[in-house]
């Protein structure tokens, strides 16, 4: 049969360029784990939130003005005016706030699984430059609508490089381009923005995945499945698993990891709609995010004249900004603030556990990283607030325990008894099978009353229970304790 010409185009393409050799080594050869959860879905979501910023960023670009006498009206004009703007609009600074909720989750996976542990320490890194870039990419996007949050907060912001000992007022000068945030500023942080920053961020994320390729994803146990694989482990041990684990069908091979497509492509699939479903809902109904996704100051052009009364960054930044403004002195407090992010850096050389992921570490971990969960989410909300006396004293005693993690983590994480690790990876039951579990609960925590509507009739509502929320409550406490032990 004479081959069509869509396959002669195919393969004109494939005798120039190794199309399929990619797709097989990274998709449909790329053996992945067998046991992602929940926690895996965030790489790909954060991919997904790059290209929306990407898209909408170009449709945004084409009718913004990057000059300081036209920018906020521009985004006005965006808003109002040109065909589908608004959703553009909301798409993108949604986007912005949805990009960190996904990182911030893919990095707490990190820190659940010890992602970040040998071999995958080059991963990290990548990955926090990535966070990095992705700080100044929103920081100077934040400025670009020239509303008072805009200045006042990049006015701030570059302040703080001044205070650096003898370069720091020559520096922030630099960064400014002007003695005061104008024109000049928004013009280089447009450029930055738009273009240099994107592009930092697309070769880190290339270098991020090769470099995950290279070694291999982790799993939830922490397994090293290469090793499983390498080193000879006795040939009966292995036989009497295999013949449990495949119970009455002999041809059942036990694996560990399967190829990434079509498994891993369908299942993220799934956490794509679902995050979508979030992504729309925030969009369409509560775009502003009560003031935490578009802050409410920002719908008044910026005034250099003007000072609004309470200047707090955005969400994202706050348990930064929390720990900038806990230290008493302000070049300490840069330092402070810098500090928060070089350590987690150096993360995969500050924890000395045997074992990677936090099913088989001891309790010290579990519970430090429980308070380090409760002090980021506690300097998060205090970063927000006005610097009281009261929330000062709080986000010192929160910036302690935020440092205490990393810094003692050299000592706790050696001195704790890790739990024997197993020989294949372990299943845990997904959402789908722990669903009729979860129905049951709400059936315990609710209970059938007769209600008498106005009209007279009497219909039966769900109402809650206050033994049963006892019971379920009790449950879980003793759960979560026994799980931290
Ligand atoms: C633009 C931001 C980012 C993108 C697009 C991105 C993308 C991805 C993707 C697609 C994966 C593979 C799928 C998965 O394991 O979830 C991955 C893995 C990983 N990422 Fe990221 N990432 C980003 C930021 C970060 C950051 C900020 C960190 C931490 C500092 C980080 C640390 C890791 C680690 C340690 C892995 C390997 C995880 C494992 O094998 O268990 N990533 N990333």
């Amino acid at each position: 049969m004479k081959p069509s010409r869509l396959t002669l185009c195919g393969n004109w393409i494939l005798e120039r360029f190794p199309l399929t050799n990619l797709w097989n080594e990274h998709m449909a050869h790329y053996y992945a784990p067998k046991n992602f959860n929940f926690w895996y879905f965030f790489g790909s979501l954060a991919l997904l939130v790059l290209v929306n910023q990407f898209l909408t960023g170009i449709l945004l670009t084409m009718n913004y003005k990057p000059d300081a006498k036209l920018a906020f009206d521009s985004v006005e004009y965006i808003m109002r005016d040109v065909n589908w703007g608004w959703l553009v609009r909301y798409m993108h600074s949604t986007g912005a706030s949805a990009f960190f909720i996904v990182v911030y989750l893919h990095m707490f996976r990190g820190l659940l699984y010890g992602s970040f542990k040998h071999p995958r320490e080059l991963i990290w890194i990548f990955g926090m430059l990535l966070f990095v870039a992705l700080m100044a990419e929103a920081f100077m996007g934040y400025l670009l609508p020239w509303g008072q949050m805009s200045y006042w907060g990049a006015q701030v912001i570059i302040s703080l490089f001044s205070a650096i000992p003898v370069v720091g007022d020559e520096l922030s000068l630099w960064v400014r381009g002007d003695y005061v945030v104008s024109d000049a500023t928004l013009n280089r942080f447009f450029a930055f923005h738009v273009i240099a920053v994107p592009l930092v961020l697309v070769l880190l994320v290339f270098l991020h995945i090769v470099a995950l390729h290279e070694v291999g994803s982790n799993n939830p146990d922490g397994l090293d499945l290469k090793k499983i694989k390498q080193t000879g482990r006795r040939k009966s041990d292995e036989e009497e698993e295999e013949k449990i684990l495949r119970g009455n069908n002999p041809d059942l091979k036990i694996m560990d990891s399967i190829p990434f497509h079509p498994y891993y492509t369908v299942k993220d699939l799934v956490g794509v709609a679902v995050f979508l479903l979030f992504f729309a809902t925030v969009i369409f109904f509560m775009p502003e995010m009560g003031g935490y996704f578009l802050e409410h100051a920002n719908f008044i052009p910026a005034d250099p004249m003007k000072t609004p009364e309470h200047i707090a960054p955005v969400w994202y930044f706050t348990p930064f900004y929390a720990i900038l403004r806990a230290i008493p002195d302000k070049f300490a407090g840069v330092i402070g603030m810098g500090g928060a992010i070089v350590v987690l850096f150096l993360l995969p050389w500050l924890d000395r556990s045997k074992v990677r992921s936090i099913r088989y570490r001891g309790g010290i971990y579990k519970k430090a990283l429980l308070l380090f969960v409760i002090s980021f989410l506690a300097l998060g909300y205090l970063g927000t607030q006005p610097a009281t006396p009261t929330a000062t004293t709080f986000a010192r005693i929160f910036t302690v325990i935020y440092f205490g993690f990393f810094l003692l983590m050299p000592l706790y994480t050696r001195w704790e008894k890790s739990k024997p690790l197993p020989k294949h990876l372990t299943y845990q039951p997904s959402l789908e099978e722990r669903l009729p579990a979860l129905i049951d609960t709400f059936h315990e925590v609710t209970v059938l009353k007769q209600v008498q509507l106005q009209d007279g009739t009497v219909v039966n509502k769900r109402r809650p229970n206050a033994r049963g929320i006892l019971n379920v409550i009790t449950r879980l406490a003793i759960k979560l304790k026994k799980s931290l032990d």
